[in-house]
């Protein structure tokens, strides 16, 4: 099986062809996703909220994402892993920022790191890249400073605010970003991205002209339920599944249905009757 190149991504887009991202945090949902024919896994940040509960993005830690990013880097075997650099992990020194990409790779074994925009972060991107690590960009909104950016809403709906990403993301470019993220803008402020980078877009809420589409896979498979951003679309009802499956569990254990004879280990008559006696003595 053929493992997902960066090459091949940007080939992709010069043909045209559509890019699949979706996120994992722990092996079997990495392995599933990638089984799926999905071409980048992201070890994303919101791993913060959607497994480990917090709030917002903003707790996670480098030590958090390394553990979850190793776990899925055991269940991918095709698709090019990607680790998300969390809050702190890039705000740092130089060295720092290029020491928290290089754990991605060298510890956890992921191909890229993906880091979200803040102002003066080409710098940062270009400091990974050029210590030989392939870096994603992320534009529009940004989840890690959505608290002091104006909240979780769309980005760039005036042409000021949309001129200003576009910006962003050639300022990513040029400094040797492999893919962009454009989350929640204007379906044609996207459109504008795409046709301007020479790299691929791939767009979660930002509509249907990126190069690619990205979505949380616990928003995909519904098992994220406490809320539904309107950009997400559902293909399964996983919450539902899970919490029936465990509803006639309890049931079963207490009216004796489970375990059943199928799910219990025997033992020959005589070697028990030989125990009863050995225990008599
Ligand atoms: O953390 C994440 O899952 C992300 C995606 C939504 C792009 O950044």
């Amino acid at each position: 099986m053929a493992k997902v190149t960066i090459a091949e991504l940007l080939q992709r887009k010069q043909q045209g062809g559509k890019l699949t991202m979706l996120t994992a945090y722990d092996y079997p949902i990495a392995k599933l996703v990638d089984e799926s024919g999905v071409d980048i896994v992201l070890v994303g940040d919101s791993l913060g909220m959607v497994v480990l509960g917090y709030e917002t993005t903003a707790p996670v830690t480098m030590e958090e994402m390394i553990h979850h990013a190793k776990a899925a880097r055991r269940g991918v075997a095709r698709a090019l892993l990607v680790g998300d650099m969390p809050f702190l992990s890039f705000r740092g020194s130089l060295e720092e920022s290029i020491k928290n990409a290089s754990r991605f790779v060298q510890e956890a074994g992921c191909d890229a790191v993906k880091i979200e925009w803040k102002q003066g972060i080409e710098d940062v991107a270009k400091a990974i890249v050029d210590a030989g690590i392939p870096v994603m960009g992320h534009v529009g909104l940004t989840p890690q400073t959505a608290a002091s950016s104006g909240g979780f809403r769309v980005q760039g709906k005036d042409a000021e605010a949309a001129a200003r990403i576009i910006v962003q993301a050639v300022a990513l470019e040029e400094v040797g970003c492999f893919a962009m993220v454009l989350e929640c803008i204007p379906d044609l402020v996207a459109q504008e991205i795409t046709q301007r980078l020479r790299i691929p877009t791939i767009g979660i809420g930002s509509g249907p002209f990126c190069d690619g589409q990205v979505l949380v896979t616990y928003d995909l498979i519904g098992l994220f339920e406490r809320f539904k951003p309107k950009f997400v679309k559902r293909y399964a009802d996983v919450a539902s599944t899970i919490r029936q499956a465990a509803s006639a569990y309890v049931s079963d254990v207490r009216s004796g249905e489970f375990p059943a004879k199928e799910q219990t280990f025997s033992m020959a008559p005589e070697e028990f009757t030989k125990l009863k006696q050995e225990l008599g003595r």
